[in-house]
């Protein structure tokens, strides 16, 4: 079970660990305790689920995390 996921501000999700994870392909990732991965929220990873920093980079991700 993830110990906490903390959404970023027009970023990604990123999620600590411990954590099993497997992606759109089945393909397993272990995440230990104390250590986090960010996992791509706006789509333009190059890397998914991964976050590659294309949310800044390539796109300019702007997706407000609080209601308003
Ligand atoms: S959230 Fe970072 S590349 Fe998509």
């Amino acid at each position: 079970m993830a110990d906490k996921v903390e959404v970023r501000l027009n970023g990604p999700y990123r999620v600590y660990g411990p954590l099993n994870l497997v992606d759109a392909d089945g393909k397993a990732f272990k995440l230990p305790s104390g250590e986090w991965v960010s996992l791509c929220r706006c789509g333009a990873s190059a890397t998914k689920p991964f976050c590659d920093g294309n949310h800044n980079k390539a796109i300019k991700f702007n997706a407000p995390t609080k209601a308003v």
